[in-house]
């Protein structure tokens, strides 16, 4: 399409979201079924649910713009979408999947959301209210989305690390006393310069913290889901 105008531009990003939110509904099921982790389960669902409202307010919006919502392939998110599928491939670790699959989807999450932040700044400058308000909502929700995922990668990068203890102490395990010894220093070194002993002892062993957190998530990812 010939592009002169905001309106045009316009119009291409509402087509070029329409194409994300496409791919991202066609791409969830996989990431659900492929996630170990019952909250995360939960969360991409619930994501996946309101991914379909979000393709119904492109649907409304270019509607009232009298233009076809389909006509552009985003590329920009196949090839995100493309990189989860990726790390999906590699069959990696469970924990250490569940990790890289909160980095690939909130990967996915900024995107919309700088998609979405500039077609409702042009949506306010070329005088539509209604669209505006339609673009608020879904933005809210890919806040809100990237937000709770956040709170989650604060226990599954842990439990992810702690798979790299795991893999680290059977190696040193089978390779004999040397290794030991080097098992040791790297794990004095990794306490001292990352300060990830205390924070993963006092998350781990501290688990009136953890258990807190952990409940109050199950409480919000329950609420979002109506259950
Ligand atoms: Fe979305």
């Amino acid at each position: 399409m010939e592009i002169n105008t905001l309106k045009d531009l316009y119009v291409e990003g509402l087509q070029d979201l329409y194409s994300a939110e496409n791919q991202i509904l066609k791409a969830l099921p996989r990431m659900i079924k492929k996630t170990s982790h019952r909250q995360l389960q939960v969360a991409f669902t619930q994501h996946m649910k309101e991914t379909e409202r979000q393709i119904q307010r492109l649907e409304r919006i270019c509607k009232d713009l009298g233009v076809k919502p389909k006509g552009k392939k985003c590329h920009g998110m196949e090839g995100l979408l493309e990189e989860a599928k990726e790390l999906i491939d590699e069959k990696p670790a469970p924990d250490a999947l569940d990790a890289g699959l909160i980095s690939k989807a909130q990967h996915v999450e900024h995107y919309e959301m700088a998609g979405y932040g500039t077609m409702r700044t042009y949506a306010r400058i070329l005088g539509f209210q209604n669209h505006v308000d339609l673009l608020q909502q879904t933005l809210d929700e890919e806040g809100n989305t990237d937000k709770l995922l956040t709170e989650l990668s604060e226990g599954i990068n842990l439990d992810a690390d702690e798979g790299e203890a795991e893999v680290e102490s059977r190696r040193f395990g089978r390779s004999g006393g040397s290794a030991k010894k080097g098992g040791a220093k790297r794990a004095a070194k990794k306490a001292g310069a990352k300060k990830g002993g205390a924070r993963k002892g006092s998350a781990r062993k501290g688990g009136a913290k953890r258990g807190a957190r952990a409940g109050s998530l199950r409480s919000r990812t329950s609420t979002l889901v109506g259950a």
